[in-house]
């Protein structure tokens, strides 16, 4: 069977599933039945300096979108860091590490940045006994307009230096979790490698606006008659998230650091995914709020299955086995070709597949009628819009055209032989195959 157990930049947890900084960490109670129900670790929710402790509001404080069959897509937040005095979250930090001493326990921290307030409350919160610690660089509301979260995450010259005050005051891992709302990830993620960070983790909340309320004309979530920008979370954020670990993950000057991934991660595979693209854990928080903390079970025994079945003993094993394959869109193989394939069995004869294409694709589907749906090859180009607006599951296939088989659509006999824009003759800098 294989070994769950992980060990992320010199913390060793029994699996590779953390609960991120937020709610579900925010309190002794949670954290016990979190481990409980068996995750690997938890970053706790984030502190902040001693002193009045910070103020939430009173109404709503998320948002959402959902599906069709309302299953919560995406969910927003305008939530601050921890509410509750520094020494409670430290006294009850140090019970629960003394009761769960092989689960994970990082210490998220948020405080301004000056060079004192960090030197001062790091090895404070060192004396719970916790891991290592994630420094908040990441919340895009109410914390940023204090100077602090992303307004420290946009700039990468302050992350480096927050960075190394902390690495010059601990010895315990430093982690750097990184905001989204940025241009480019590798600016900050370098930062953070420059300032000696032991490892990032990504993403946090993206800035948003859910929706409108169009009876009140405010923004949801609504605090009485206005609403502000919230952070974005939940899987529809996933994608963002995996891109930003790849893009760190095959650089190759942050290329090796270690990565917490962290967006959407609601089952087994959303963690395999980040894992294939260079995570060495994930964390997750939308999903355990939205399904309870017992979903760590369900991620737990399929990535274990999953792994059984493909032969690999350790999560490290599967680290990284997608990164090489992550390339530019000038090294695709143009010379691959594809057409899209109707089960005639399965079709249930909506005429999605024909809208699609008749009036944003091609016009490469027939409709027959009797509504029998058929794809013209002389005029599909593959594009695989049919595919995902068809509601039925692989009822539309996209079919590899072989070697020397000819493609109706150009004229060409397909060459077996790779070639990308880098070698085609329409390209004007065209130079040689990567
Ligand atoms: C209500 C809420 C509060 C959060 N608070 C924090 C926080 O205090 N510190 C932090 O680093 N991230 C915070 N986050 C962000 C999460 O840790 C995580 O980065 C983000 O939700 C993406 O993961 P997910 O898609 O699994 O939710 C919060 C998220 C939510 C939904
Ligand atoms: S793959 Fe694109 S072009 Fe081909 S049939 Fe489907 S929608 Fe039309
Ligand atoms: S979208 Fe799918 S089910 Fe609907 S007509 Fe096309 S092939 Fe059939």
């Amino acid at each position: 069977m294989a070994d769950l157990t992980t060990t992320f930049c010199g913390i060793t947890s029994p699996n590779p599933f953390w609960l991120a900084s937020a709610p579900p960490t925010d309190k002794e109670y949670n954290v016990r039945r979190a481990f409980e129900a068996g995750w690997g670790g938890v970053v706790w929710k984030t502190l902040g300096d001693d002193g009045p402790p910070v103020v939430n509001v009173n109404g709503p404080r998320y948002g959402a979108i959902w599906g069709a069959d309302r299953r919560l897509l995406g969910l927003n937040n305008i939530e601050l860091i921890t509410d509750r005095p520094l020494q409670v979250n430290l006294d009850e930090m140090t019970r629960v590490k003394k009761d769960y001493p092989d689960r994970a326990l990082i210490a998220s921290v948020m405080v301004p940045c000056e060079e004192a307030a960090w030197k001062e409350i790091l090895p404070r919160i060192a004396e719970t006994g916790c891991d290592g610690f994630e420094l908040n660089f990441g919340c895009p509301h109410g914390m940023a307009e204090r100077g602090m979260g992303s307004a420290v995450g946009q700039v990468p010259e302050y992350i480096e230096m927050v960075t190394r005050w902390c690495k010059e005051t601990t010895d315990l891992p430093v982690i750097v979790k990184l905001t989204p709302n940025v241009t480019n990830i590798l600016g900050p993620a370098q930062a953070a490698k420059d300032g000696g960070a032991d490892a990032v983790s990504l993403i946090n909340t993206i800035n948003s606006i859910t929706s409108v309320n169009l009876d009140t004309m405010s923004p949801e979530p609504m605090i009485d008659g206005k609403g502000t920008h919230g952070g974005y979370c939940g899987p529809a954020v996933k994608p963002i998230a995996l891109n930003m670990v790849a893009e760190i993950a095959r650089n190759p000057t942050t290329h090796g650091m270690p990565i917490s991934g962290i967006g959407g991660v609601t089952t087994w595979r959303d963690a395999a995914e980040f894992i294939a693209l260079g995570a060495g854990n994930v964390q997750v928080c939308t999903a355990a709020m939205t399904y309870g903390f017992k979903i760590v079970e369900e991620m737990i025994s399929g990535l274990s299955q999953w792994m059984d079945e493909q032969g690999h003993a350790r999560v490290e094993d599967v680290v990284g086995r997608a990164v090489p394959n992550v390339t530019d869109w000038q090294y695709l193989n143009l010379n691959y070709v594809t057409k899209a394939r109707i089960s005639q069995d399965d079709c249930i004869k909506c005429g999605r597949c024909y809208a699609a294409c008749e009036d944003t694709s091609h016009q490469a589907i027939s409709m027959s009628e009797d509504r029998v749906f058929e794809v013209m090859d002389d005029e599909c180009v593959a594009c695989n819009l049919c595919v995902n607006v068809c509601p039925v599951e692989d009822c539309i296939t996209m079919e590899t055209l072989a070697p020397g088989a000819l493609d109706e659509r150009t004229g060409k006999t397909v060459e077996a032989d790779p070639a990308n824009w880098t070698v085609h003759p329409n390209n004007p800098s065209a130079t040689a195959a990567e």
